[in-house]
């Protein structure tokens, strides 16, 4: 099995991706240690860590349970979906930042003592294809997953030599959770899963386990010369298969000559999730 004998720590492991990636990880060998602010839904013979992951305290915690430390995944994340760029409150801002970005290092860096003394390790992110491409009515989302593709970019180059590969995985809209609670913000929810599906090459939403995949992938030894990225799903590859995006909700409605219902359009645009 791809993780035999090693410990893995997985936050935000109580829904979608993170919990896909705990399930997966588990079966893979690994002594899997997760966090979640949620106490139901880690799954069974994963070790539960609840707290909050910008916690001081859960960091500890978490780290005192791990002997030792041979991956770490930092998948816990909020969005700010449905939220247009000047109505952002700075203590929305601010907790985006605190949960995305600086409890992504604070964790990575946490983590560090545990994998040197060990030779080495690997840490995954959660960026997201829409820190490449952009969205609207989610700055604060978008920039956070910005940030993170260079924390992690600049992390892969400081820690290689200590052995520590350090990657980000960039999916596009996965079918969880925190996506149907974006869609729901949506005036019209199903004009805005149609459009976000059709964004995707394989016009679908990936799926939690899709995403698992390579979060355990980039977690094992057979990614050893794998550093600094890795993106999923990618719109870009819409493009380049010769097929054009059709036309946004926003498009349709003013071709067809009804523009009264501009919020729809608005929210069916969105940066999702
Ligand atoms: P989800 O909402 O289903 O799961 C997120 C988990 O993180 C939840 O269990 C939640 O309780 C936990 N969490 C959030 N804030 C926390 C905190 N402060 N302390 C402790 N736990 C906390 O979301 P999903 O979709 O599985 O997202 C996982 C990651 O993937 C996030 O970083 C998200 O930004 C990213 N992502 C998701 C995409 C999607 O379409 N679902 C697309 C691109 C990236």
């Amino acid at each position: 099995m791809r993780l035999d004998g090693k410990t893995i720590l997985i936050t935000g492991a109580a829904s979608g991706i993170g919990q896909a990636s705990a399930i997966k990880a588990l079966a893979e060998g690994a002594r899997v240690i997760g966090v979640d602010q949620l106490p139901n839904g880690i799954p069974d013979g994963v070790e539960p860590i609840v707290g909050d992951v910008t916690d001081e305290d859960t960091i500890a915690r978490a780290i005192a349970a791990a002997d030792r430390i041979d991956g770490l995944a930092t998948i816990a994340g909020i969005s700010s979906s449905g939220t247009a760029i000047d109505a952002i409150g700075f203590d929305q801002w601010d907790r985006v930042f605190a949960v995305n970005v600086k409890a992504t290092w604070r964790w990575m860096i946490a983590a560090l003592p545990a994998m040197r003394a060990h030779g080495g390790g690997s840490i995954v992110a959660i960026a997201s294809q829409l820190a490449f491409g952009g969205g609207r009515r989610n700055a604060a989302y978008i920039a956070s997953k910005g940030a993170i593709v260079s924390l992690v970019k600049t992390a892969a180059f400081e820690l290689a030599p200590d052995g520590i590969r350090v990657n980000a995985v960039a999916p596009g809209a996965i079918d969880t959770p925190m996506l149907n609670r974006s869609m729901s913000r949506a005036e019209d929810p199903a004009a805005a899963r149609e459009y976000s599906q059709n964004r995707h090459a394989l016009k679908r939403f990936g799926r939690a386990e899709e995403i698992a995949n390579g979060v355990v992938y980039l977690l094992s030894d057979e990614a050893k010369f794998q550093h600094r990225l890795r993106r999923d799903h990618r719109w870009r590859l819409a493009r380049r298969l010769g097929r054009t995006f059709p036309k946004s909700p926003r498009q349709r409605l003013s071709s067809s000559g009804r523009s009264d219902n501009r919020r729809t359009c608005r929210d069916a645009v969105a940066g999702i999730p």
